[in-house]
């Protein structure tokens, strides 16, 4: 991927410890960036059970726990943890380049709109 196939969406600086950071895309998505260790990962920061934002939940090593009804998601994968939530969050593919996280272009332009 190179980089012109890619936007940049925040710096690991702005990433606060054991919380994921709230960036809204351009086109109205609404993404949630984390750290896990040193390694940084980026989903849809909108819960699939209902409209919450995973940014004000609670991060428990490699799982956000959804502000409402006590659903999870695994971050790495997007995938549900914790019932009541049984569909994935969108979980984008993330490149590094001097402290800034990027996504790919395609992928934020494609995403789905998210419903929150
Ligand atoms: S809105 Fe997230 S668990 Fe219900």
């Amino acid at each position: 991927m190179t980089k012109s196939e890619t936007i940049r969406i925040c710096s690991i600086l702005d990433i606060p410890d054991d919380e994921p950071l709230a960036v809204e895309l351009k086109n109205g998505n609404k993404l949630a960036v984390y750290r896990i260790d040193d390694e940084y990962f980026v989903t849809s920061n909108v819960c699939t059970h209902g409209n919450a934002l995973l940014s004000e939940g609670w991060q428990e090593g490699d799982v956000i726990e959804c502000p409402f009804h006590g659903g999870a998601f695994f971050i790495k994968t997007g995938e549900p943890a914790e019932y009541p939530c049984v569909k994935a969050i969108k979980s984008y593919a993330v490149t590094i380049e001097d402290d800034s996280i990027f996504i790919s272009l395609s992928e934020a332009e494609n995403a789905e709109p998210d419903s929150f």
